[in-house]
């Protein structure tokens, strides 16, 4: 296990701006150590306003960051539940990101298990290896539902369990629509995983991803607990307050 690091901030603004601050650290190390950053973007209201800050940061040059996705909906980019349209109105035209730079994940597309193929082969050619021999993140942004899932890997589902592939496709499941997902090796490879959890209905599932015991097919948080690098948790105080990493 990497290490952990546990930020409780009094409300949103400050998660977005401890957030902001540390993503563009990071950024800014490896664009000075590698010429070039990479990072992977989740969906969720949760980090909108980390992207609206990101988008306005000049300290980093966002001309030699690649933009990837932790996990997409089946929905159209310019859908309103899009996550691709969401950091597009936030940070990535803010920021002026190079088009070739911008790697959306085409969720859109008919045939979801080709389209998983094709996006792992993607990030395997752009995004440097880690130890594990998975891409690894400079810096990865991560949510987590009110059931405790995080990017589009689910309670009971088996997406979770996948480790032999970078990126799965999850299939439509009630009203919730078809997923692509990166997966649990490309978390746990993340050089930095910053994890945003914002309101009293993060709580429950939280103290579930900081229990000594659990089962990540549960709550599929759990699976940053096993991360090779370091995992930021950026929690307003409804979220976090009095809990502790056990
Ligand atoms: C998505 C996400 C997802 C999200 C959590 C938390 O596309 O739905 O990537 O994993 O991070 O559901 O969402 P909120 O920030 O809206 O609570």
């Amino acid at each position: 296990m990497g290490d952990m690091e546990v930020a409780v901030e009094v409300d949103a603004a400050g998660v977005a701006s401890v957030a902001s601050e540390r993503i563009a650290g990071v950024l800014r190390s490896a664009v000075a150590r590698r010429g070039s950053g990479c990072l992977a973007l989740s969906g969720g209201n949760t980090p909108r306003a980390t992207y609206t800050l990101l988008g306005r940061r000049t300290d980093v040059d966002w001309s030699r960051v690649d933009v990837f996705w932790v996990d997409e909906r089946a929905v159209p980019p310019d859908h309103d539940r899009s996550n691709y349209r969401a950091a597009k109105g936030t940070l990535l035209d803010a920021a002026r990101l190079p088009a070739e730079r911008v790697h959306r994940m085409p969720a859109e597309q008919a045939d979801l298990a080709r389209a998983a193929a094709d996006y792992a082969a993607l990030v395997a050619q752009r995004v440097p290896r880690g130890a594990s021999g998975a891409p690894a993140f400079d810096a990865m942004v991560l949510g987590m539902g009110d059931d405790g899932h995080t990017a589009s890997l689910f309670p009971g589902e088996p997406a979770v369990l996948v480790t032999d592939r970078f990126v799965a496709d999850v299939p439509a499941s009630g009203s919730r629509e078809a997923r692509l997902t990166l997966t649990t090796p490309v978390i746990q490879a993340a050089t930095a995983a910053f994890v945003l959890l914002e309101g009293a209905a993060k709580r429950g599932p939280l103290q579930r991803a900081w229990a000594a015991s659990g089962d990540p097919r549960e709550t599929p948080i759990r699976v940053v607990r096993g991360c090779k690098g370091t995992v930021v948790w950026i929690a307003d105080r409804a979220a976090a307050e009095s809990l502790r990493i056990e």
